[in-house]
């Protein structure tokens, strides 16, 4: 078998790119090393059939070139991250809706099947916790930035089930929860490698709002290991599946626990969301999946703790600078 995975020199490509090889496939990717990096790849660019297109998806040739004789497509290229969302919006979105439009466009032509990863961003402010499949999407107004992210991963899903039920194509959707682990960059807003990267620097280390938000944190190792699972499960066609951790943890006390391992002394501050991302951003209080769906299809699903997990961020940042 031969994978194509956009997006694979990012966090989570770049794990799954090493499970797709791990099981005997050639792996290509395409990437355009916006937030990914070459040496994530550095685990499997000796395997067998390893290629790798330097490319953005807008690319059409060379997204033809990396799609030709793969009979799967994980499509993870995507613009992330609050930060992003909120600098580039233009970018965000056309790389979010016009590049998964190309990509589906591509894996329809070369007869392929495809894994969407798309995000719980798209459950939006719904209050509803933990949050079902085929619940409603509660989104805030347009005119507040942020939600245009949420908005172009449904769009995003919309295009996936269309193409699958006007055209035939076979599609599954991963909705992602927060997914961290080595190798995840801090630079565009994510939390976790954000804080241990300050406390590691001396502090402070910052959480927005009053860290009585949460959030739950699935491993990239695990969560990436769901995906050619997902894709080859014939009862997973056309249908939207929650990926994660349904673990609960405030950012207040996952500071604490980054803190307790890396410098017990160092100061944890709380800065008003407003002043990190400008007065109209709104951020979401609970964030949880209902993972009934996917025990339901695969069985138990392997979710590393919180613990093991920071330490492997936390040894991964002392490795390597940013
Ligand atoms: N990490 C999370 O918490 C999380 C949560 C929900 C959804 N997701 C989704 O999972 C996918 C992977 O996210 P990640 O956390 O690994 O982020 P990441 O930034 O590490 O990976 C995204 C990759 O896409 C590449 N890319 C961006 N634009 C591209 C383009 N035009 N052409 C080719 N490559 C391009 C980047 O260089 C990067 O390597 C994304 O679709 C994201 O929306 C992630």
């Amino acid at each position: 078998m031969r994978a194509l995975v956009t997006g694979g020199a990012g966090l989570i490509g770049s794990h799954l790119c090493e499970h797709l090889a791990a099981r005997g496939d050639e792996v290509v990717v395409i990437d355009d090393l916006t937030s990914g990096r070459r040496e994530n790849l550095a685990a499997v660019e000796s395997s067998p059939g390893f290629r790798f297109v330097e490319a953005s998806i807008f690319d059409e040739s060379a997204l033809a070139g990396a799609i030709a004789g793969c009979g799967e497509v994980y499509h993870l290229a995507a613009a992330v991250g609050v930060r992003m969302i909120v600098d580039r919006p233009v970018h965000t979105l056309e790389t979010n809706i016009a590049g998964t439009e190309r990509v589906l466009r591509a894996a329809l032509a070369a007869g392929a099947p495809v894994l969407l990863a798309s995000s719980s961003e798209v459950y939006g402010k719904s209050v509803a916790v933990p949050f079902q499949e085929d619940a409603d999407m509660v989104l805030g107004a347009t005119t507040r930035a942020r939600w245009g992210y949420a908005c172009s991963k449904a769009v995003d899903e919309f295009m996936a089930l269309a193409f699958a039920r006007e055209l035939g194509l076979q599609v599954v959707i991963a909705r992602l929860f927060n997914t961290v682990g080595a190798r995840q960059t801090g630079r565009y807003g994510m939390v976790l490698p954000r804080l241990v990267r300050q406390c590691l620097g001396g502090g402070p280390m910052v959480v927005y709002g009053d860290g009585s938000q949460t959030r739950c944190f699935a491993d990239a190792w695990d969560v990436s290991a769901v995906f050619p699972r997902l894709l080859g499960h014939p009862g997973a066609r056309a249908r939207v599946f929650n990926v994660g951790n349904d673990r609960e943890v405030s950012i207040m006390a996952l500071a604490e626990r980054v803190r307790a391992r890396v410098d017990p002394g160092c100061e944890i501050r709380c800065v008003p969301y407003a002043e990190a991302y400008g007065p109209d951003f709104e951020d979401l209080q609970r964030r949880v999946p209902d993972l009934t769906r996917l025990r339901a299809l695969l069985g138990e699903v392997p979710m590393r703790e919180l613990d093991a997990i920071l330490d492997g961020v936390i040894a991964y940042a002392r490795a390597t600078p940013e």
